[in-house]
């Protein structure tokens, strides 16, 4: 479906996912690589950058809430679901569809780390610039974007848009 104002592109989008995969690809060769990604948003970033590795990768899921009023992530993050294999001495990549404040990925990578990974790194779609209250160190950014709150490709307003092929930025009606 459409929404909204058009910000990245789906061939923007798709040829940014090719380029992250191939380093990716470069990066982990020999490698037991596990993505991790990050529920519901993720879901789509996952699908289409797993598909531009060239590695036999595994999958996991992990479904977050976060504590707090419903515009601000507060940092204290819930585990909804948690991943179903353990992550001792495998090489993790949390793949992440867009990081605002950092703070969710901030706690989940501190509740990862101390379960031993051999390595552990961040794939992200979307960073929105000057706005990470913690620094997050992601290896892999996709596109770095204003403060404007976007939807599409696998991002939502309210439980919407996820299926929006594109990036956007909501129009006031929308909203
Ligand atoms: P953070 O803890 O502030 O980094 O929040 C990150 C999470 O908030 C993301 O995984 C998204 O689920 C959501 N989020 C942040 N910014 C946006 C946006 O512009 N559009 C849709 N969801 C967003
Ligand atoms: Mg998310």
């Amino acid at each position: 479906m459409r929404a909204g104002r058009e910000l990245i592109s789906a061939d923007d989008i798709a040829a940014k996912i090719a380029s992250m995969g191939a380093e990716i690809t470069a990066d982990y060769q020999g490698r037991d690589l596990l993505m991790v990604a990050v529920l519901k948003g993720a879901f789509i970033v996952m699908a289409d950058l797993a598909r531009a590795i060239d590695l036999p990768v595994e999958f996991d899921f992990m479904a977050v809430s976060s504590y707090g009023a419903a515009t601000q992530t507060s940092g204290v993050v819930r585990i909804l679901k948690d991943l179903d294999q353990e992550i001792a001495e495998r090489d993790v990549l949390i793949v992440e569809d867009i990081i605002d404040s950092g703070l969710t990925l901030n706690y989940l990578i501190k509740s990862l780390r101390v379960r031993r990974p051999a390595s552990l790194e961040v794939a992200a779609l979307l960073v929105k610039q000057d706005i990470q209250s913690v620094p997050i160190d992601v290896k892999y950014t996709g596109f770095t974007i204003g403060p404007e709150f976007v939807i599409g490709y696998g991002l939502d307003y309210a439980g919407k848009y996820r299926n929006v092929p594109y990036i956007g930025v909501l129009d006031e009606h929308e909203r």
